[in-house]
């Protein structure tokens, strides 16, 4: 890869980066060798392929499922310029914990993945058979995060018990908790007074999830890490109330982490009451929050109380899946899609905007994603020995977001015409070009499963 600005969260400079089969060999000004092929990078940005950490693929929620499986999420992530995902594993309450792991395999194997693919584990039940033993045997095999529920009372929320002795078991394997922090207990009994008084439009889906019932979970779910001993992230962290006590428990040197997403960035509550039935298509948990919360987050991705800017992608098809929430607003799909928007949005609205620079994009989609999920310096940077994950990024690029031009199987656009500056021009996973602007390769990429290590962050 010649003549392109090679930024990585240490360095930002110009340079060449020679890839040997899967691997970068070096990244130095000048290299002039016979190759087989050369990839012009000139008047471009060649950062490490991003690490999305948060994705939901063909993950079911009742009778239905994720729109997007292994396949088509995976080719949406890489025409984005992510080339590395970690994605929930979801044990069903009652199932054995390495069943559920048997049942994400055979999910990847069914629909083969165009870039590298972890697994977190999300517990949702310790009193099934040999479930400890299965949670020393998923961090042996590379599963080393488990996710807990504080939400989805009835579902997938798991009590302070469980959610405690999880800790516990965290703790001695060297594991990364994450945690869905909100009051579900609470979040229930408002749905449930909203419903009794006829309130079923989506509006409702922010109201009845205020940022307080955030707040109040993210400081009980830092409490309780604290007192098992354990290294907590918090997953999609929404609103001011929420982010202060992941701040107040970093600035005390506490091992606790934060991560947001675009949409809480860039979008706010008022999608929740476009008319008609609209507003489902920003049905996602936490909502949408009022827009001043959108400068506080935006200060703490700068600032180092956030650390990591993640997608949650959770596509749920607006015209049937969507659909099935149609008069009461608590049935309908919880999530959003994303997973192809979230370098160029941080991009426009990070670096360009000037909040930060490039060298802290980097660190943020890909960077510190692999020292928090045990992936690094493999994963989120680029230095001899690394994955060629690569993305040439055309900084000059106009490119318009919208449901006609990208990859996810859903049928709508959270971002629809939001225009960036900057879009991957050349997409690397593995060694093999995954994408060419901004469109697919086909049958190019050939993504693993990826077993973890523990967290790399002193
Ligand atoms: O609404 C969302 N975020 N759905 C996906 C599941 C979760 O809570 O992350
Ligand atoms: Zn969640
Ligand atoms: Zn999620």
């Amino acid at each position: 890869m010649q003549g392109g600005r090679v930024v990585t969260a240490g360095a930002d400079g110009d340079a060449d980066v020679l890839i040997d089969g899967d691997r970068v060999t070096a990244v130095e000004p000048g290299i002039d060798m016979p190759v087989d092929r050369v990839l012009d990078a000139h008047g471009c940005y060649v950062l490490p392929g991003a690490v999305d950490p948060h994705t939901h693929l063909d993950m079911p929620w009742g009778e239905t499922s994720t729109c997007d499986d292994f396949t088509s999420g995976t080719v949406a992530a890489a025409c984005g310029g992510t080339t590395t995902i970690v994605d929930f594993c979801v044990q069903q309450p009652g199932q054995r914990i390495a069943d559920a792991l048997d049942e994400w395999h055979a999910k990847l194997r069914r629909t083969p993945p165009v870039v590298d693919v972890g697994f977190h584990l999300a517990v949702t039940d310790l009193a099934v058979p040999q479930a400890e033993a299965d949670l020393v045997a998923a961090v042996r095999a590379g599963v080393t995060s488990f996710k807990l529920f504080m939400a989805y009372k009835g579902s997938l929320m798991v009590d302070d018990e469980t959610l405690f002795r999880t800790m516990r078991a965290a703790a001695d394997l060297g594991a990364l908790v994450l945690v869905h922090a909100e009051n579900g207990g609470v979040v229930e009994v408002l749905v449930r007074e909203a419903l009794a008084a006829g309130h079923v439009e989506p509006r409702w889906h922010a109201l009845t999830r205020p940022p307080a019932v955030e707040a109040e979970a993210t400081a009980r779910a830092i409490a309780l890490a604290r007192i098992a001993g354990c290294d907590l992230y918090v997953v999609h962290v929404s609103c001011a109330e929420a982010l202060a006590p992941v701040a107040a428990a970093r600035a005390a040197g506490e091992r606790v982490w934060g991560e947001t997403c675009p949409q809480y960035l860039l979008l706010d509550e008022s999608l929740l009451a476009a008319p008609g039935f609209e507003g489902a298509k920003a049905v996602f948990t936490p909502p949408p929050r009022a827009p001043e919360h959108q400068a506080h987050l935006w200060l703490a991705l700068a600032g180092d109380e956030l650390c990591v800017v993640s997608t949650d992608h959770c596509p749920w098809t607006f015209d049937e899946q969507k659909a099935l929430g149609r008069g009461d607003f608590s049935r309908i799909p919880n999530g959003a899609p994303g997973i192809e928007y979230r370098l160029a949005l941080l991009h426009e609205f990070g670096v360009r905007s000037g909040r930060f620079d490039l060298r802290r994009m980097v660190e943020l989609v890909a960077t510190n994603p692999a020292k928090l999920f045990g992936l690094h310096p493999r994963k989120g940077t680029l230095a001899p020995g690394a994955d060629a994950d690569l993305v040439i990024f055309d900084p000059a690029v106009e490119h318009v977001c919208s449901s006609a031009t990208e990859h996810s199987r859903v049928d709508y656009c959270l971002y629809e015409g939001k225009a960036v500056h900057g879009w991957p021009r050349t997409v690397l996973a593995g060694g093999r070009v995954v994408a060419e602007n901004g469109e697919p390769v086909a049958g190019a990429g050939a993504g693993r499963f990826l077993a973890r290590g523990s967290v790399t962050w002193p």
